[in-house]
Formats: structure tokens, sequence, C-alpha cells
């Protein structure tokens, strides 16, 4: 069987480099070794975020530029948009129909939303579901295998248990059951050293420009423990430290010593990184605005991206109907 990928983002707002050395840089390596479908799941976003749904249109282009721009390709790659493949709905349909309601509310990232999410009403039949259409993306494609980071195991280990109750309910191996591929990306934490996410603010998007780099990149937490320029520093609890070593890891040892003999000054430090930080976005920023002036181009892209996957899709949904006699 074909090796085949199937992965998503929900086009919630603009993405930075948390989602590039995560998720994207990963993206595009994989589409060496795989088939890859590479999903905007904006009804996954209505979920959480159907109360404004103004931001998506322009998210999901946004978003679509950042992938294309940091290498995902359409030629070798199948890009779309989610809610223009019908069968993505019909087949969440199918799946609700045998899913169990205690592997839903035993889901652990579901208990977790409900109980961190404040500012918004998750208590709804459609965010229970949020699995069984993760479920539906993934094996409609019948995809061998899902990159995911940690914090989606959960739903992978769902989807792979709803694929294995459909076959063995119809008696047909439809639904291959897909692996989850770990990405062993490094962590890159926020400007704040917490967790990097829109909802802390503490992020430095792909398309940031210079200017505010350099502001946001000042404001990094750095160690704690050095107060006077003439302190030695720890660099190994040092977040900026950290970028080095995403972002320069040619440089990250010449600095580990300036910091550790107090020979650079934090400033100093963080004006370097802004600009190998500015450096490393360029050439993304570039093809980003190219595409931006030409958005026909990343439209025809979706376009050919909705003829593929709806093409597969399509297949794939005569045959579940086909088990469940309608
Ligand atoms: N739940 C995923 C996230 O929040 C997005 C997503 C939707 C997805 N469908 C998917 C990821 C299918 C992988 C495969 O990141
Ligand atoms: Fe961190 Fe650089 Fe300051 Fe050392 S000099 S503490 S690595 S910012």
């Amino acid at each position: 069987m074909e090796k085949r990928i199937l992965s998503g983002m929900r086009p919630t707002g603009k993405l930075h480099l948390g989602h590039l050395v995560g998720v994207l840089n990963n993206w595009v390596k994989l589409q060496d070794e795989y088939r890859c479908f590479f999903m905007v799941a904006d009804w996954h976003a209505l979920m959480s975020e159907y109360q404004n749904p103004e931001v998506l249109e322009e998210n999901i282009i946004d978003n679509v530029v950042d992938w294309l721009a940091c290498g995902i390709s359409p030629k070798g790659s199948v890009i779309f948009v989610q809610s223009q493949v019908k069968e993505h709905l019909e087949l969440y349909m199918a799946f609700s129909l045998i899913t169990p309601l205690g592997w839903l509310e035993r889901c652990p990232t579901y208990k977790e939303q409900l109980r961190e999410t404040k500012d918004r009403d998750l208590k709804t039949y459609g965010f229970l579901g949020y699995p069984v259409l993760q479920a539906a993306d993934i094996t409609l494609y019948k995809a061998t295998a899902v990159p995911v980071g940690e914090d989606q195991l959960p739903h992978l280990e769902l989807t792979r248990e709803i694929a294995r109750r459909f076959n063995s309910l119809y008696k047909k191996e439809i639904f291959p059951e897909p692996k989850a591929l770990l990405t062993s990306a490094p962590r890159l934490l926020g400007l704040d050293g917490r967790k990097m996410s829109k909802s802390y603010d503490n992020y430095i998007a792909i398309s940031e420009d210079a200017a505010s780099i350099s502001k946001k990149v000042q404001t990094m937490v750095t160690d704690p423990k050095r107060i006077k320029r003439t302190d030695p520093g720890h660099p190994q609890i040092c977040n900026v430290h950290n970028y080095y070593a995403i972002f320069a890891p040619e440089r990250k040892k010449e600095i580990d010593q300036l910091c550790r003999k107090a020979q650079i000054g934090c400033t100093e430090c963080k004006k370097e990184l802004a600009q190998i930080l500015t450096r490393y976005l360029e050439p993304i920023q570039e093809k980003r605005n190219k595409l931006l002036k030409n958005k026909k181009e990343v439209f025809d892209i979706l376009e050919q991206g909705r003829i593929k996957a709806s093409l597969i899709a399509s297949q794939t949904v005569s045959e579940v109907k086909k088990s469940l006699h309608i």
C-alpha cells in the first residue's frame, strides 16, 4: 500500500516560529517519503470559534501562503480546505453512528479543554465530536501515518479505535489503522518561556517584520540570575540560548562561552538573535510576499487540491455507503 500522510491545522490565527520548527519543517521533510495530504481544518476551527467566524477566511489564505512559502509543494502534495470536500462530513456522520459516547467523554483533550476554556462555551454536541471528525479526515484518505505532536496522541488513538470498530462491524478492511509519527522537533518556547501560542501573545509570526522581531526579542526572558552585565550567565537555562541552538547551531557554542564568562551582554546577545531570525525568515517572507501579490495562484492550488482530494474521498465514501446499505 502507498505510504500516505494526512495532517491538518486549524486556521485560528497567524502561524509562528513554533509552527515552523515544530510542524512545517517536518511536513516539508515528509514530502520526500510519503504521499502527503495537508488540510486546512476549518470545520475544526469553527468548533471553538463559531461565535466569531469572520476571522477564518483571512487566516485560511494566510496559513496556506505560509505553508507554501515554507516549502510545502503543491506538485507533490495535496493541499486543500476541509470544508470544500463534503465527504469529510459524510464520513463524520458514519463514524458518529458507531462511536460510543464514553470514548469521547473520556478523551483527555476534551476534558482539559472544557476545564481550561473560560471565554467561550464548548459544551456543544459538535465539540464533543471533535475527534470523530478528525478520525474521518484521516481515514477518508486511508492515511497510513499522521505526524502529530504529543497533544494529539489521544485523537490518533481514537482514530485507530474507530477505524477498527468500523472494519469489524461491517466485516471489511476498509480503513488501515494509521500510526502516529511523533515529531522529534526541538521544542521552541515563547518569548516569556511558556509554550509559544497565540493566546499567550508570546510569539514571533512567520510574517513578522525585522523591526517587530527586534522589539519582541528584546522582551525575551533570560537567565534571571544574571542581573548585572558583569554577572556570569547560565545559558543552559536561557530561552535566548535555546533559540540559538535551533536557528544558529553553528553560533551556539560561542555564545555559550561568551555568556558564561560575561563577555557578552543580554541586549547584545538578543540583538544578534534578532538578526539571525530576520535572516532565517527572509527567503520565506520573500516567497510569502510574491504569493500574496498573486493570490490567484494560491486559489488555483487550493482548487487543484480540492479536486484531487475529492476524487479519493468520494471513492472511500462509496465504499462506506455500500457497507451501510445506503
Ligand atoms: N486537531 C488538530 C490540531 O488541533 C487539527 C486536525 C484536524 C488534524 N484534523 C486533523 C491533525 C487530522 C491531524 C490529522 O492540531
Ligand atoms: Fe541568555 Fe544571551 Fe543573556 Fe546569556 S547573554 S543569559 S544566552 S541572553
